[in-house]
């Protein structure tokens, strides 16, 4: 485990930060513990452990700024940030990203993104 061109060694790899804010959102957001990132994060953190990942890190992060896709996460090294709805869709970070090291498309909200338009839908029908 090394961060690619510096050559460290990594403690974790991944290692991702799952925003489980309760009330400090952005003005005009509703935080990410409103949304269920608390029952995602946990999941995510057993479905990881049943599929014997290793060398993982998973961590509550406090409001990561971009509320507007709440519940996000984001994993590193890569940094690669994903807006989630369903137990399903960390289910398939854990195992297309972390697993087999293919990020899901799907998911991704990208530096300046607003919420992927998949996910605008759900809203809209909830
Ligand atoms: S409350 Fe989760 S990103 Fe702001």
């Amino acid at each position: 485990m090394n961060d690619g061109d510096s050559g460290r060694k990594l403690l974790y790899d991944p290692h991702i930060f799952f925003c489980l804010e309760e009330n400090q959102a952005q003005p005009g957001h509703t935080c990410c513990a409103e949304k269920g990132a608390m029952d995602l994060f946990g999941h995510m953190r057993a479905f990881a452990k049943q599929n014997g990942v290793t060398g993982i890190r998973i961590n509550r992060a406090s409001c990561l700024k971009r509320c507007e896709n709440a519940p996000i996460m984001v994993v590193y090294p890569e940094g690669v940030w994903y807006a989630v709805r369903t137990k399903e869709d960390v289910e398939a970070i854990v195992k297309s990203h972390i697993m087999e090291g293919r990020p899901v498309d799907r998911l991704i909200v990208a530096p300046g993104d607003a919420a992927p338009q998949e996910l605008d839908a759900v809203e809209k029908a909830e």
